[in-house]
């Protein structure tokens, strides 16, 4: 009791001195949003980003934490736009692929999903559709005849409902959103909420859970295009991936079925090895993306949070580990970017940016050697991901 009315009063000392000093707005408030428990550590600040065309708003949340990391998202898509973290020199660059207005996500020409929360089911769904409890299921077909990232309107191109999140690790944002039973094809009112956190240690950790009132299929994941450098081609950057598998696929990138063993393999990347230095191998597999767009079935148990791989670039010594609870990660080395997008003063070229996407297998409601990705009432769906930042000196 004593040590929360100290806490109390330490705040109002802080706001009091805020306020003389720089006047404390609305907008501007501890990074734990006032919720239970939260720190003081860091801000969330809102600000409108832009107008749909049937005129829902759409807002930008700007998350600051203590090391001066910052994070921007919007609630179109619960899309990452923005993620500033230092280099060796403490220098701080956008990180991230992404457009300077709303207009770049929402228009036609982008096909990219840069940033986005993916679903309801990321990733593919071959031929676009899938049997539940003995009944068929038709998708959307947005992708040579398959279903990619829950359909022609994802998760990715729907406004979430934002508010600030409490936690104690930095400041953080929850978004939630009701995909209504039916939508997309797929069965079951769905309840999501993904709260993204950026953490006073420098990570962008996201959680996201889900409930259904029918049995259906959940595949959350994030689909930001890192550039540690902040600019060029990734091809430099060294990829280190904790697994010794990867789901081989067919032409479409649909799963063919089983496993494949990386040995000997341009997959193996088990020790670092930079992105460019196989890419354009002859290699059945590989010449399908044409280059990485695979998933790797990751070296733990499904649903304990572990590192899954660690991506570092040279010149600004920036780090990058990606931990999460899932089984597999998608590494895709964005080879269909092709310079007729572009952000931030930059045009993104092919295989600027690169995504690693912690989620479930492609084409697993149609897999069932695969883990499933079946949610039934009364469970709760659960995916961790962290993306944390150092600099290697
Ligand atoms: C995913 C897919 C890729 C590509 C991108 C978006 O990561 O695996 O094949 O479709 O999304 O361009």
């Amino acid at each position: 009791m004593m040590h929360q009315m100290f806490g109390y009063a330490a705040i109002m000392a802080v706001c009091l001195v805020g306020v003389l000093l720089a006047g404390c707005t609305q907008q501007e408030q501890s990074g734990g949003g006032g919720g239970g428990g939260g720190s003081s550590k860091g801000s969330v600040t809102k600000a409108p980003y832009g107008k749909l065309s049937d005129g829902t708003a759409v807002d930008v949340y700007t998350l600051k934490n203590s090391k001066g990391a910052e994070a921007r998202i919007i609630t179109y898509g619960g899309t990452v736009t923005y993620l500033s973290m230092p280099d060796k020199d403490g220098k701080f660059s956008d990180v991230v692929l992404g457009f300077d207005n709303l207009e770049g996500y929402t228009s036609t020409n982008n096909t990219a999903y840069f940033g986005a929360l993916v679903g309801r089911y990321g990733n593919r769904i071959g031929k676009a559709k899938f049997t539940l409890d003995g009944k068929e299921y038709t998708l959307p077909a947005n992708n040579n005849g398959n279903t990619l990232h829950g359909g022609t309107k994802g998760f990715d191109k729907v406004v979430w409902t934002a508010k600030e999140g409490s936690s104690t690790e930095g400041p953080s944002l929850e978004l939630t959103y009701l995909s209504k039973d039916g939508e997309q094809g797929f069965p079951g009112n769905l309840n999501v909420k993904a709260v993204y956190t950026l953490t006073d240690d420098n990570a962008l950790k996201l959680e996201y859970t889900a409930t259904t009132d029918k049995d259906t299929v959940v595949n959350l994941t994030q689909h930001s295009y890192f550039n540690l450098a902040g600019k060029g081609s990734i091809l430099d950057h060294e990829v280190q991936i904790m697994s010794d598998q990867t789901t081989p696929v067919d032409a479409q990138l649909i799963p063919t079925g089983g496993y494949k063993s990386v040995d000997g393999t341009p997959f193996d990347f088990r020790k670092p090895t930079k992105i460019g230095a196989r890419i354009d191998d002859k290699d059945t597999q590989l010449q399908y993306g044409p280059g990485y767009d695979h998933n790797w079935v990751i070296n733990k148990p499904m649903g304990q949070m572990g590192l899954m791989a660690r991506v570092t670039e040279a010149t600004t010594g920036r780090v990058l580990e990606v931990s999460s609870d899932q089984p597999g990660l998608q590494f895709y080395s964005g080879n269909f970017l092709d310079g007729t997008l572009g952000g931030n003063g930059w045009k993104f070229e092919k295989r600027t940016g690169f995504c690693m996407e912690p989620q479930h297998y492609p084409d697993s409601p149609n897999r069932p050697e695969f883990p499933s990705t079946e949610l039934k009432p009364g469970e709760t769906y659960k995916n961790t991901i962290i993306y944390k930042f150092s600099v290697a000196k």
